[in-house]
C-alpha cells in the first residue's frame, strides 16, 4: 500500500507520535507499505515536495515534539499560485504522482475543512484530530491537548508561588483564540481564581469585584485567560470591528487591559505572563503518547479496511472514526453548561459573568 502523511497548521506535541503509531501497525498489517512524506502540510502536496520515507525513520519518535514532516499554517484561501494554476488539481495530481492509496491527514480544524474538500474530490483521505485548542467538533479530545494542559498547568504553578511572594495579581494568557478548552483545563488544573474563555464574556467590573475578594482573602490572585477573551461589549461586535477597535488602542489581546483595570482600581501589582508557543513546544505528555498511539493505530486499521473520507476521534474511552462530511471545518465551543464550566464554579472559580 502506498501511504501519503502531511501534517498541517500549527504544530503541537504528538504529530510524531502518531505517526509512530500508525506506521507501526501499518507496516506489520502490509510488509510492502510505502509511506511518502509530504512536507509543510498541503503547501508540499500543492508543491510537490514530497519524498519516501523509509519506516525506520519513525522510529523513535513517539516521545519527539512538533514534527519531522515539517508543517505550515497557510490558510487556504491565501495560498497564492502562479497564473493558471489551481489548487486542487495540483494536490490531486500530486496525490496521483505518488500513486496513493490514502493519505493520513494531520491537522486541526482548517486542515479538516481542505480534508473534507479533497475526499469529495474522490481522494481516499483519513484525518487525525491535532490541535491543542481540543476545539474539532465530534471528539473528546484532540491529540497535544493534553500536553498544552500540562504545560499551561505548570505555568501556573509557577506563577502561583511569585505571585504570593509579593502579594500580587497575575494574569496568565494561555492559547486559544475562539474558544476556552485549553484554559477551562488548565485554569482548573492550575487552581485559577478567575477563567475568562471566549464563550463566556466577562464584565470587568465583576473581574475586578472578584479579584479583590481574592486579595483580601489570600494577599494574591491568579487569572487564566484566554489570548481570545473579549468582554460583554467585544462580544456584540464582529470580528472584524472587535480587531478594528483594538487595533486601535494598540492590543492584540485584552490581556494586558485586564490587569491595568484591577491595578488601577484595586491598587495591586498586577503582572501579565504569557507561556505563548511553549503550550505548543517540547515532548507531548505520556498521556498524549498513549492516545497517539492508540489513534495512530486506529488509522491504520482504517487504512487496511479501505475504510476513507473519516476522522479518527475519542468518544468517552473509545477510539472511533466521524464522517468528514459530518466535521470537517465544524467547532466545538466550551458552552456555560459545560460539566468542566459547573465544577469550576462549584470549587469557587469564576468566570467574569
Ligand atoms: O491552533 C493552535 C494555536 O496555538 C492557537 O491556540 C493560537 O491562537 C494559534 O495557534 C497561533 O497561531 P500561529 O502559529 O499562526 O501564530
Amino acid at each position: 500500500m502506498n501511504v501519503g502523511i502531511l501534517t498541517s497548521g500549527g504544530d503541537c506535541a504528538g504529530l510524531n507520535a502518531i505517526m509512530h503509531g500508525f506506521v507501526k501497525t501499518m507496516s506489520a498489517i502490509d510488509p510492502k507499505l510505502e509511506i511518502y512524506g509530504v512536507k509543510n502540510g498541503y503547501t508540499g502536496l500543492i508543491n510537490r515536495e514530497y519524498r519516501k520515507v523509509k519506516c525506520e525513520e519513525f522510529d523513535g519518535i513517539l516521545n519527539l515534539g512538533g514534527t519531522i514532516l515539517g508543517t505550515s499554517r497557510q490558510p487556504y484561501k491565501k495560498l497564492i499560485l502562479p497564473e493558471g494554476q489551481e489548487k486542487v488539481a495540483l494536490m490531486k495530481e500530486n496525490y496521483r504522482k505518488m500513486a496513493l492509496d490514502c493519505l493520513l491527514v494531520l491537522g486541526g480544524q482548517g486542515t479538516h475543512k481542505t480534508a473534507g474538500l479533497l475526499s469529495k474530490e474522490g481522494l481516499n483521505i483519513i484525518g487525525l484530530p491535532k490541535t491543542i485548542d481540543n476545539d474539532i467538533y465530534g471528539t473528546d479530545f484532540t491529540f497535544g491537548f493534553h500536553s498544552a494542559v500540562n504545560i499551561a498547568a505548570e505555568c501556573l504553578d509557577r506563577i502561583r508561588t511569585t505571585a504570593a511572594s509579593h502579594g500580587r495579581t497575575f494574569l496568565v494568557e494561555i492559547m486559544g483564540n475562539r474558544v476556552g478548552w485549553l484554559t477551562l483545563y488548565s485554569g482548573i488544573a492550575g487552581d485559577a481564581d478567575i477563567i475568562l474563555i471566549p464563550e463566556i464574556p466577562y464584565d470587568i467590573e465583576k473581574v475586578i469585584k472578584q479579584a479583590q475578594k481574592v486579595n483580601e482573602k489570600k494577599g494574591y490572585c491568579i487569572i487564566a485567560a484566554a489570548e481570545g477573551a473579549l468582554n460583554t461589549e467585544e462580544a456584540q461586535m464582529s470580528k472584524r470591528e472587535r480587531y478594528g477597535k483594538r487595533e486601535e488602542r494598540g492590543e492584540v489581546t485584552a490581556s494586558n487591559r485586564i490587569a491595568a483595570a484591577i491595578s488601577k482600581s484595586l491598587n495591586v501589582e498586577t503582572r501579565v505572563m504569557v507561556p505563548g508557543y511553549t503550550q505548543r513546544g517540547g515532548n507531548p505528555s505520556a498521556y498524549d503518547r498513549i492516545i497517539c498511539t492508540q489513534m495512530g493505530a486506529y488509522a491504520a486499521k482504517l487504512a487496511k479496511a479501505k475504510k476513507f473520507g473519516v476522522s479518527v476521534a475519542m468518544n468517552g474511552l473509545k477510539i472511533t472514526h466521524n464522517n468528514l462530511s459530518d466535521i470537517a471545518g465544524a467547532t466545538k465551543f466550551v458552552t456555560k453548561d459545560s460539566e468542566l464550566v459547573l465544577a469550576a464554579r462549584d470549587v469557587g472559580i469564576t468566570f467574569g459573568d
